[in-house]
């Protein structure tokens, strides 16, 4: 007769799941790995035979769920059959996708004004695998044909569209038709305006990679980013190149994000709409020089918006006329804005440019670029927007 299992044993004994209905939520897959019903099934798993589930840091069933669910979202409409990768960042999503594609002595074409991060990563840590970066005026076509036409070893465009924080945006359609002529891959970061805004993928684009950190999660509680594609060939090597770098993200941010998205599209339409209004109280103040806003009709970048972005989006910059020290006073000042270093919160977040998110960028590259030390960048919030402008409004007076 067997033996009885021990009282000890009973209490280690993982218990089979008692789910009888399938649950209306989403469930948080909290496992390390997955048990095989035997052998011969693990080994089909493990050999790619049959699809499964064997180790969370290969893929796991709320990571792959909502990380499909964001892929669909950017694809929609475009008759693509997209795939998506969720990673531990947005830096991640980057790293993983230039590891995956790129190579010692391939070239990354690019612009000036990218996230502070992104550029940190091209110039100090790609560098040193020998990939280069080269940085020019995406805008600038001729030179773009130019340099595809003499420079062989440049094998992707990188693009953020619009650029954190100026607001210039790129063509994305252009840009994606002459890297298509010459075999040169795109990515799109689409952290800014998010699938409800613009679609990267319908305008050509090879890849796009979001910070899910912002918009995508819009409440500020996790973490995370996501690579999405839609070419087969890539799949494989993206996925290879993630599992082995272990920089995969974990199923309580996946959890965070999918509850996220189920608001994106009404809170990017509130977000765009505060946005709007705010611009046009600043442009009228006395002590601004100069408000980024792409729904402005005389932003320099305001034709390119309007033939790529369904919306302008939430976030602005603007200039105070004044010294560091004048403008970091005006935003000490803010009671009800909050000074936090993210954006794409559903509250208003207010940032200091060139002492946080672009600190380590060369001072040079950083004005060249338009980010002066009196650049105030603002993610607008979702709130009633008479509380965003009326705490600017005292805190600038
Ligand atoms: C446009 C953009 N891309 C990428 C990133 C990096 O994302 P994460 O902080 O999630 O790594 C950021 C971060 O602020 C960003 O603003």
């Amino acid at each position: 007769m067997a033996r009885k299992l021990s009282l000890q044993s009973l209490c280690v004994k993982e218990y089979k799941d008692n789910k009888s209905t399938k649950p209306h939520q989403l469930p948080i897959y909290a496992t390390s790995s997955f048990d095989f019903e035997n052998m011969e099934e693990g080994i089909d798993i493990f050999t790619g035979k049959t699809e499964g589930h064997v180790y969370s840091r290969y893929g796991n069933p709320t990571i792959d769920t909502v990380s499909q669910k964001l892929a669909d979202i950017e694809a929609y409409g475009t008759g693509l059959q997209a795939y998506g990768f969720l990673t531990s960042s947005g830096m991640a999503a980057i790293s993983i996708l230039i590891t995956a594609l790129l190579k010692t002595g391939d070239c990354i074409f690019t612009q000036g004004d990218l996230y502070g991060g992104t550029t940190e990563l091209f110039h100090k840590v790609f560098s040193r695998s020998g990939i280069q970066t080269i940085i020019a005026d995406l805008n600038d076509m001729d030179h773009l044909e130019y340099e595809l036409q003499t420079n062989r070893n440049i094998k992707m465009i990188y693009i953020e569209t619009p650029a954190n924080p100026t607001m210039r945006c790129v063509d994305i359609h252009a840009i994606t038709k002459l890297a298509r002529k010459y075999g040169v891959l795109t990515c799109v970061d689409n952290t800014f305006c998010t699938p409800i805004i613009q679609q990267p993928l319908a305008l050509g684009a090879d890849f796009v990679i979001h910070s899910t950190t912002k918009y995508l999660n819009g409440h500020g509680n996790s973490i995370s980013g996501v690579i999405i594609g839609h070419e087969e060939k890539y799949k494989k090597q993206i996925w290879s190149t993630l599992k082995l770098v272990g920089a995969t993200c974990n199923a309580w941010d996946a959890w965070l994000i999918n509850n996220g998205i189920k608001t994106l599209g009404l809170r990017m339409k509130k977000h765009s709409e505060n946005a709007m209004q705010l611009a046009v109280y600043l442009t009228k103040h006395a002590k601004v020089k100069k408000v980024n806003y792409n729904g402005l009709p005389d932003h320099s970048s305001h034709h390119i918006a309007k033939k790529q972005m369904k919306d302008f989006g939430g976030m602005l910059s603007f200039e105070i006329d004044g010294n560091t020290k004048q403008v970091l006073a005006v935003i000490n000042k803010l009671k009800f804005c909050a000074m936090a270093p993210t954006l794409g919160d559903v509250d208003t977040l207010v940032l200091h440019p060139a002492t946080s998110s672009h600190l380590n960028v060369d001072k040079l590259i950083r004005e060249e670029n338009g980010i002066t030390d009196g650049l105030v960048r603002i993610s607008v919030g979702i709130e009633e927007i008479e509380d965003i402008i009326q705490d600017l409004d005292q805190a600038l007076t």
